[in-house]
């Protein structure tokens, strides 16, 4: 005798109801790019059905994602000016934070998470303060603690240290219960590898390094007890929610995080995944909808719990079409 594993394949019915992992629409996180001006709408080369938007028509932003069904989105701020310190990154007339009070006032609802770096600010393009040619952890850390502090003013719900620096996220959670925001979240991304999957967003974000590469404080891409080492240390240090990222070569890591910490595990399916997958579709070679479900799937299948990626709204429609 041997067992006929066909017969809960057999048809459409049986294999949705032994379907092991499924995703939907509450497991994403979509970005949003957010520029300065007014009246800006524009899709965003590389990354297509994505979009740079001003403040002012961010109702259109908030309408599609209500239209999907999504319930957190993450927000990056590209600002008019950069300087060596990324000033334009914690003022309270900053890009970043004028959206995130306009979001929370078009929708209250909206879980409005934020990332917080130093690269879209600063004119070297690194993620932190320079002494020399290096970015100086301690330094980075003051400065990245007030740029979280400014986006609880504006009020998020949650911020999104993306910098990679140490110490960060003890400092931030600091910050923010000092000055009377304990109930703002902070989703660490601790097990970030210095990766070649972020092209598409370096250009949509301005934030490509002038001068060297990351490599210095992002993961080394071959490393895994070094990832749970970060995770590890920011869950002690009071991370709600740990990330990794990318998240389709990196499925290991995720599995293992699931395994070993009882956080919820977020994984960011990167710019560079996403027009892989674009650009194969467009070319005729694969299916891009079943594609991109079929990775989504796998992403959650590893372990996530939620998914950041820029297929989320195409996403939620496909899941509502069943396919
Ligand atoms: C940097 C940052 C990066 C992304 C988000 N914030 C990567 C980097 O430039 O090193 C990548 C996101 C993506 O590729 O979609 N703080
Ligand atoms: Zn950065």
């Amino acid at each position: 005798m041997y067992k006929r594993h066909r017969r809960l394949r057999a048809n459409g019915a049986i294999r949705d109801m032994v379907r092991e992992t499924r995703i939907s629409r509450e497991d994403f996180i979509y970005p949003v790019f957010v520029v300065e001006g007014e009246g800006i709408k524009s899709e965003i080369d590389g990354l297509e059905g994505n979009y740079h938007y001003s403040v002012d028509r961010l109702n259109e932003f908030v309408d599609s994602v209500h239209f999907a069904g999504i319930k957190g989105v993450l927000v990056f701020g590209i600002p008019e000016t950069k300087d060596e310190t990324g000033k334009s990154a914690w003022e309270g007339s900053g890009v970043v934070q004028r959206a995130v009070s306009k979001l929370k006032e078009l929708d209250p609802e909206l879980y409005v998470i934020t990332d917080v770096c130093m690269c879209q600010y600063t004119d070297h393009g690194h993620c932190g303060i320079l002494d020399g040619d290096v970015v100086d952890n301690d330094k980075t850390v003051e400065y990245l603690s007030r740029i979280a502090l400014s986006h609880a003013k504006a009020g998020a719900d949650m911020v999104a240290p993306s910098d990679m620096m140490d110490g960060r996220v003890l400092a931030i959670r600091e910050t923010l219960d000092k000055y009377g925001y304990s109930g703002v979240g902070i989703l660490s991304y601790s097990a970030k590898y210095a990766s070649s999957f972020y092209g598409p967003f370096r250009s949509a974000a301005g934030s490509k390094p002038q001068f060297g590469d990351r490599k210095t404080y992002q993961m080394d891409i071959g490393s895994v007890r070094e990832a749970m080492d970060e995770i590890a240390e920011d869950v002690a240090q009071g991370a709600d929610m740990v990330m990794v990222k990318p998240a389709l070569s990196y499925l290991d890591i995720i599995s293992k995080a699931r395994d070993r910490f009882d956080v919820p595990i977020v994984a960011y399916n990167v710019s560079g995944e996403y027009a892989m997958i674009k650009a194969a579709g467009k070319s005729g070679m694969i299916d891009e909808k079943r594609l991109a479900m079929e990775v989504l799937t796998s992403i959650k299948r590893a372990g996530a719990d939620l998914i950041i990626t820029y297929f989320a709204l195409e996403a939620s429609k496909w899941i509502e079409e069943g396919i």
